[in-house]
């Protein structure tokens, strides 16, 4: 896990290109004139695009070879300069692209079919920061059967995060960056180079049906990253990764991930809390009916010891979550410091209170399947165990709550895991 770079996606240079595009095509909009229904009725009445929106009318070769890029931006600019609902199709084939600047404001709302498989380019001088980024759209979805392949092993022995905490990062494959109204539908993310998908200052965002899948050891390989975002929904998704299969930063709010499968990876996670000044709270995260298997963490909360800010992570609900051989099934870090970049000083600056767990069961792959350890000054508060059962499957040793300076109440908990 790595915090450094989640705050900014390049904002600024990406509002400079926003900019360029609204002056030379969104301005130059063409005259709106009625076509066929569309799918979706956002946006007003459709129009004629300033040209096709099938990339292989555009140049694009689903060979695996040729670069498509242009063929992608060019659909692009045609739906985005059009009203109504605009459909730009990737139909089956391989399409080897780099860098793809999505850029709105745009005047129409756009679905992105996406049947074929995009083959992220491996030549890391073809990205600024990173491969898929859709920057300030509204309205649009992305679905599909089609699978968008980060082509990570290409770079992976290129990331040195395990070394430098203060790492260079490589291109997250899909990001959204101040978007409002998405979602992403059907598609697999595969091999991401460095996260899958990215969401920064999101509005009204559905993941539904996606698969996410990347080696358990592949480094950073995070399933979906949100940080300062809203209404974000996660359903019915399974996420393999060798990184969190979700974690939720700092600034989001009503998050609802329901029916999802994790495992490999390192869990679903709020946090890192408290890394950088000015973090905001994080607020109403509501996780049911999940799976977690083979994962290091199960449900975990973290904030860096000797926080940087000073903010609240408040009403959480986990509720009918299956553990299966999850090293940390629940746990709760507010002494979170990897490569010793805090002054353990044991203190902390972010609230952690309202944390409801219940209906937790399954297997443990450590004893310690509970672990809430809270800081010295600011105890978790309104903690509540509530019907957790979960065993440690190996033999030397019994199953256990580890519990440090947490409030609340256990209710028919099995009394090894009773801490509270
Ligand atoms: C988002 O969708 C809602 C509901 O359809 C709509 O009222 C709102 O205007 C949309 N927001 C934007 C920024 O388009
Ligand atoms: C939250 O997002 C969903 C899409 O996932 C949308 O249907 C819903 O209207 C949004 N809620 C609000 C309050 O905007
Ligand atoms: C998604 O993953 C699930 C579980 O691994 C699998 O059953 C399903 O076929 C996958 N879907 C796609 C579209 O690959
Ligand atoms: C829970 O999630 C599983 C998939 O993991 C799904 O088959 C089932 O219908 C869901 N149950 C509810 C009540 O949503
Ligand atoms: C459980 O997880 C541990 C640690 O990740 C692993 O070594 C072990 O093989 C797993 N056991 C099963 C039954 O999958
Ligand atoms: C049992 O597990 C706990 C928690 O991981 C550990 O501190 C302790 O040393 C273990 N005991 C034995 C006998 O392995």
């Amino acid at each position: 896990m790595v915090d450094a770079g989640r705050r900014s996606n390049g904002a600024a240079l990406m509002v400079a290109l926003c900019v360029a595009l609204l002056g030379t095509v969104c301005a130059t909009k063409p005259a709106a004139k009625p076509a066929a229904a569309a799918a979706v009725d956002v946006g007003g009445p459709p129009s004629v695009p300033a040209g096709p929106l099938d990339i292989t009318k555009l140049g694009a070769k689903g060979d695996g070879k040729t670069d498509s890029t242009q063929a992608i931006m060019q659909a692009w600019k045609n739906a985005c300069g059009a009203t109504g609902t605009q459909k730009i199709v990737i139909p089956e084939g391989n399409f080897l692209i780099g860098a793809l600047e999505l850029s709105g404001p745009c005047t129409s709302s756009i679905i992105i079919r996406l049947d074929g498989n995009l083959l992220g380019t491996g030549d890391l001088n073809a990205y600024k920061k990173n491969w898929i980024e859709f920057m300030r759209v509204d309205n649009f979805a992305v679905n599909g059967h089609g699978t968008i392949d980060g082509q990570g092993p290409l770079v992976w022995g290129k990331n040195e995060c395990n070394k430098n905490y203060n790492c260079k990062i490589l291109p997250n494959s899909l990001v959204l960056d101040y978007v409002t109204n998405a979602s992403i539908r059907g598609v697999t993310l595969k091999n991401a180079k460095f996260f899958h998908l990215n969401l920064f200052n999101c509005k009204n965002v559905l993941v539904e049906k996606v698969n996410i899948t990347a080696p358990g050891d592949s480094p950073n390989t995070d399933g979906i990253h949100m940080g300062d975002s809203e209404n974000v929904t996660i359903k019915s998704t399974n996420i393999a990764v060798g990184d969190d299969c979700i974690s939720i930063g700092p600034g989001t709010k009503h998050v609802k991930i329901h029916g999802s499968r994790c495992g490999p990876g390192h869990g679903i996670s709020v946090g890192s809390l408290g890394r950088y000044k000015d973090e905001k709270d994080v607020e109403d995260i509501e996780v049911t009916n999940c799976t977690i298997k083979g994962a290091t963490n199960g449900l975990r909360i973290k904030s860096y010891e000797d926080s940087k800010s000073q903010l609240k992570a408040t009403k959480f609900v986990y509720d009918q979550v299956v553990m299966d051989n999850v090293s940390y099934p629940i746990i709760i870090d507010q002494k979170y410091c990897p490569n010793n970049i805090c002054s353990k000083t044991g203190l902390s600056k972010v609230t952690v209170n309202d944390i409801v767990f219940k209906n937790i069961v399954g297997t443990s792959a450590t004893p310690e399947a509970v672990t809430l350890n809270c800081a010295n000054n600011l105890p978790c508060q309104g903690v509540q165990l509530v019907n957790v059962n979960l065993k440690y499957t190996g033999t030397h040793n019994k199953t256990m709550a580890v519990c440090h300076n947490a409030v609340g109440k256990s209710s028919n908990v099995v009394k090894e895991l009773a801490c509270l």
